[in-house]
């Protein structure tokens, strides 16, 4: 495996950043994920979108224009023979003295490096995956792609143990914002398809991005709002969406079926139309 770092394309073991890069020691950075199918990396130019806009919010430099990174995308991909799976980028403030304040004059440090994945399997998609619900215990700038993950790290290992692939975080008011790696999405029992609305509170998924665009082409009514735990519990279905899940049907949250206990129509509706689409 190569991955990129700084300029140079090495071989993924002895890939590393110096020990005070701002990333490594203040989670000064911003990152995404994009998915990569078929060779073909999905939405990137809206990847690239979100990219911008994290770091103008952190005030990190774009350390090199939109092409010179696509060209950079491409050769770590053609490198490591990639056809299904994603692109990871990194970007830190760089390397500087500690020092909580920006320093003057660092170089923002760029990062790549790819994954083969596999969409998920027939067998999973039909188990659908359970789902528990956690406190938010993150900060205000959620729609920032910050490299500071620790309460979605402590979040995920938590379902995990509790034999649940993902947690949805609940904010003050006992509203789901969303999961810890993905977008959270409920069809209530008269068919409105909910998912909350891209403030500071979430991340505002690409692939909930591009779903919303087919669900506005098929027709489907929809709300973009918060729902509750509660009515998260009596939805009719469920579902996440992320760059490495595409949507995944939820059949379970807090040890309770949801719907039937099998994935939804209208979710593995909006599957077909969301492979349909990166395709
Ligand atoms: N996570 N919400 C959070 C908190 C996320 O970290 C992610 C993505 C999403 C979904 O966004 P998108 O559809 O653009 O992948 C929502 C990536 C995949 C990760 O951290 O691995």
């Amino acid at each position: 495996r190569i991955a990129y770092v700084n300029g140079r394309y090495l071989p993924h073991a002895k890939a590393a950043v110096h020990i005070e890069d701002r990333g490594y020691q203040f989670a000064d950075g911003v990152y995404e994920v994009v998915p990569v199918h078929k060779g073909i990396l999905v939405d990137e130019e809206l990847h690239l979108d979100r990219l911008e806009r994290s770091l103008r919010e952190l005030r990190i430099a774009m350390p090199m224009g939109r092409e010179a990174l696509k060209l950079i995308s491409r050769e770590v991909m053609r490198r490591n023979h990639l056809n299904n799976g994603f692109l990871y980028m990194q970007m830190t403030r760089g390397v500087a003295p500690r020092d909580h304040k920006f320093p003057a004059a660092a170089k923002p440090a760029v990062v790549m490096t790819v994954r083969q994945m596999k969409p998920a399997s027939k067998e999973k998609l039909e188990a659908g995956v359970p789902v528990i619900t956690l406190p938010d215990i993150r900060w205000a700038r959620r729609d920032i792609k910050s490299v500071s993950l620790l309460p979605n790290c402590l979040a995920k290992q938590q379902a995990h143990e509790a034999g649940a692939v993902e947690a949805w975080m609940v904010d003050g008011d006992g509203y789901v914002t969303e999961g810890t790696s993905t977008n959270a999405w409920i069809v209530t029992a008269d068919n409105v398809l909910v998912t909350r609305s891209a403030t500071h509170d979430i991340l505002n998924g690409i692939t909930r991005i591009a779903l919303l665009d087919r669900v506005a082409a098929e027709g489907v009514t929809f709300e973009e709002r918060p729902f509750t735990v509660e009515e998260a519990l009596n939805a009719k279905e469920a579902f996440i969406t992320s760059s490495t899940n595409y949507v995944m049907p939820v059949t379970e949250i807090d040890g309770r079926a949801i719907g039937n206990g099998h994935p939804g129509l209208l979710t593995m509706k909006l599957r077909d139309a969301y492979v349909a689409h990166i395709e």
